[in-house]
């Protein structure tokens, strides 16, 4: 049995909470730490009324870290998301099948898609855990990795809201530096983090944009 086959710590966790995918833990290990939630209720609208927090979830399927954002916004707010693959709607008691709920299955490289989610903005939090399908090259496989994420920062530019937060996962390797400097310009906070839920043998690692700055105080 492959390392991936085989059930491990994370995935009998997450089987055992109602969790689609282990990958939920790597969410919940970022938030703590970080606080992407941090600011739920604190966003308010120009004329100053408390406004909706709003959740974007790219690469959402099968689930686990949009459970875990309609978990943790509890009836309120608003979550959209979209994949290439459907979500596994059986879990979750119902969540995703709420009026606060948004799912397109889609590519989000997409100008359709794009431009579809976008319409649901402005968001505060926006998580990217999308992959391409690893080959076994690791190069190329960086390189998918690497268009997913300049896609999500895409959509950070144009969707996330002054003060919001992002979550990107990227596959290590040639053109990462450049998109960690990218970040850093337009966040308060630019970072890496590698979540303990991680594969050891994975190249998989976070990049994280905390407090996005003005567009025109860069
Ligand atoms: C690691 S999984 C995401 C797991 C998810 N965060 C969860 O907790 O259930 C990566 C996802 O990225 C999606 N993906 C890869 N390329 C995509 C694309 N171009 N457009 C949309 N989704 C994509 C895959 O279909 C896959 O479901």
């Amino acid at each position: 049995m492959s390392p991936y086959n085989k059930p491990d710590f994370w995935s009998l966790q997450a089987q055992k909470e109602g969790y689609p995918a282990r990958s939920v833990y790597k969410l919940k290990e970022m938030d703590e730490k970080f606080g992407l939630f941090r600011s739920f209720r604190g966003f308010r609208s120009k004329s100053g009324s408390p406004t909706p927090f709003k959740v974007l979830d790219l690469g959402a399927a099968p689930g686990s870290w949009s459970l875990y954002a309609l978990q943790k916004m509890g009836g309120q707010g608003f979550l959209a998301a979209a994949d290439l693959s459907p979500l596994s709607r059986g879990y979750g008691k119902g969540l995703f099948n709420g009026d606060n709920f948004f799912f397109l299955q889609g590519d989000i490289t997409a100008a359709e898609t794009k431009e579809l989610i976008v319409s649901y903005g402005p968001f505060h939090l926006l998580m990217s855990d999308a992959a391409p399908g690893t080959s076994g090259n690791s190069s190329a496989d960086a390189l998918r990795s690497l268009a997913l994420a300049e896609a999500a920062l895409e959509y950070a530019e144009s969707a996330l809201a002054k003060g919001g937060n992002l979550v990107v996962k990227v596959f290590q390797g040639g053109g990462t530096p450049k998109l960690l400097k990218h970040i850093r310009e337009r966040f308060a906070i630019g970072k890496g983090f590698k979540p303990q839920a991680c594969r050891r043998e994975s190249f998989e690692t976070y990049y994280l944009g905390l407090d996005k700055k003005d567009p025109g105080k860069r």
